[in-house]
């Protein structure tokens, strides 16, 4: 049995077989490979019973569920109208100019990605970024430097 599906088996194991499991599962599987691959798609159509197609529906119905592979520090940005009007294109250019990456690009250290996301709940405090599960609100160019710089200091 490889590795993802024993991965796979496991988490149907903790969380069950039902359909309500499909996305506690598709997020552990998220949080320990960092993305979902093809193989374990389909072995969690296989876990659960259901068709691949609507395992691969719901992945990418979800933009937190990657369906390709990403860094290992996933910086998403978000990009809905608070955080817009508050200067997340700015946000999002120092970020480039610091990691020389793109939006939708990941470092060649497979260390980084840079995304965008739909509002994270914190309009109040925008502009908002997310670097994996950490939220960092209110923002501003120089901020994002500090922040970025101290994750490249980390292994
Ligand atoms: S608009 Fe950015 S967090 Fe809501």
């Amino acid at each position: 049995m490889t590795r993802i599906k024993e991965l796979v088996k496991e988490q149907a194991e903790k969380h069950g077989r039902e359909r309500t499991s499909l996305m506690p599962i598709l997020q552990a599987v998220v949080r320990s490979e960092h993305y979902l691959s093809e193989e374990a798609m389909i072995a969690i159509a296989e876990e659960l019973d259901l068709s691949t197609a609507d395992v691969f529906g719901t992945a990418s119905f979800y933009t937190f569920l990657d369906t390709v592979h990403r860094g290992k520090y996933i910086i998403r940005v978000c990009k809905t109208i608070t955080c817009h009007m508050k200067g997340k294109d700015e946000i999002i250019r120092t970020i480039s100019d610091i990691l020389k990456i793109k939006l939708g690009e990941t470092t060649t250290d497979s260390r980084f990605s840079l995304l965008q996301a739909n509002c994270l709940g914190w309009c109040h405090k925008g502009p908002v970024m997310l670097i994996n599960d950490e939220v960092y609100p209110e923002i501003t160019p120089e901020k994002t430097s500090e922040i970025i710089n101290e994750y490249l200091k980390k292994k």
